[in-house]
């Protein structure tokens, strides 16, 4: 099982853990301020598209527990700058939009409340964003289960685990579930350069949770997939849009592309809260650019050149046709029929048996 939480609530303080210090050292930011939080999430001491998603509606709940506003008004009005704020902090997943906007829409149906109530209320959706997704991770992992059959091997690329969420991660879900099930299956994590999150993160929250993992650099993995050496792949999503493309940390394209070319089903695991209707297609994503500096040093060690000139993307889009599947909360279905997943009527014929 998952040994830490990446974000939690208590008593109007946030403790986030410090995943840009992991494995070395574990340790929690104690914030009691939105612009706390909102640098945690620009500098990744919190990431993963879900964690920063709770993490957003709990800047809100923090600013709003503390606030001295007299009326829903005047807090609603205070809180438009938290809003703005958090939606700059990270602009390709798209949970931070989405859990500022249920948070936006919980204050305004509920404006004719007295301001104590609506911050009670407020605190409460936060906690609930939360403990939904800690839900929404586990039923990911039920829906992935049959995928792990006893000697198989799973890759996996970035961390889409515990770590990147409220729980059992959403790519990492069905692996705890397989765990506890007494499965024997072995994960082959992807170091995931720049920012290593792979064998910084994922190979952590794993072998603490007793699963054989093993690391490989980025560039090992197209030689395992010629080799029969992986049975399938399964990674996460910032965004997925309309016509079932992904975005993703950087290289899951080239990962994707890869396992279609020998035959390795490709599988995407995510909440439907990453899932964003609006955009047709994958090409109007927007693509977070970081710092140079996160490429050419790892560590803060200097590994190329001062002033090499540097691309530094921190997401590529995969193309629905290199998507076997996408794994949400409400069941298994193609890519392209993510389209109708707020179709509740429709999506019952469209579940895929995996
Ligand atoms: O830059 P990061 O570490 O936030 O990137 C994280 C990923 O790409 C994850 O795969 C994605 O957010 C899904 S997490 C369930």
């Amino acid at each position: 099982m998952p040994m830490l939480q990446s974000i939690r609530w208590e008593n109007g303080i946030v403790y986030i853990l410090d995943q840009r210090l992991l494995p070395e050292k574990i340790e929690y930011l104690k914030c009691t301020h939105y612009e706390e939080i909102a640098r945690a999430i620009e500098n990744l001491a919190i990431r993963g598209a879900p964690a920063i998603g709770i993490a957003a509606a709990f800047s809100v709940a923090v600013t709003s527990y503390k606030s001295q506003a007299l009326s829903g008004k005047k807090l609603l009005n205070e809180l438009k700058t938290v809003f703005q704020r958090l939606i700059k902090t990270r602009p390709t997943a798209v949970n931070i939009k989405w859990a500022v906007e249920r948070m936006k829409s919980l204050i305004i149906n509920n404006l004719n409340l007295s301001v104590s109530k609506l911050k009670e209320l407020i605190v409460e959706e936060a906690l609930k964003i939360h403990q939904e997704d800690i839900e929404i991770n586990r039923t990911i992992g039920e829906y992935s289960l049959p995928l792990f059959k006893d000697g198989c091997t799973v890759m996996t690329y970035c961390n889409a685990g515990s770590l990147a969420t409220g729980g059992f991660g959403t790519a990492t879900a069905g692996m705890y579930l397989a765990k506890q099930k007494g499965i024997k299956f072995k994960v082959i994590a992807c170091e995931t350069r720049p920012l290593l999150q792979g064998a910084r993160i994922t190979v952590f929250e794993l072998s603490e949770a007793g699963i054989d993992v093993t690391l490989i650099a980025d560039n090992t993995a197209g030689v395992l997939l010629t080799k029969d050496m992986v049975d399938f792949v399964i990674v996460g999503t910032d965004r997925t849009v309309q016509n079932g493309d992904v975005a993703n940390k950087i290289g899951t394209y080239s990962l994707a592309v890869l396992s279609k070319e020998n035959k390795i089903p490709f599988y995407i695991a995510a909440p439907t809260s990453s899932i964003d209707l609006s955009i047709p297609s994958g090409n109007m994503i927007p693509i977070e650019e970081r710092s140079s500096d996160e490429v050419t040093t790892i560590r803060g060690v200097r590994i190329a050149p001062q002033g090499v000139k540097v691309i530094n993307l921190a997401f590529d889009v995969t193309p629905s046709k290199y998507v076997t599947a996408i794994i949400t909360e409400k069941g298994v279905f193609l890519p392209k029929h993510i389209k109708y997943i707020n179709s509740d009527d429709k999506l019952q014929k469209l579940r895929v048996r995996l």
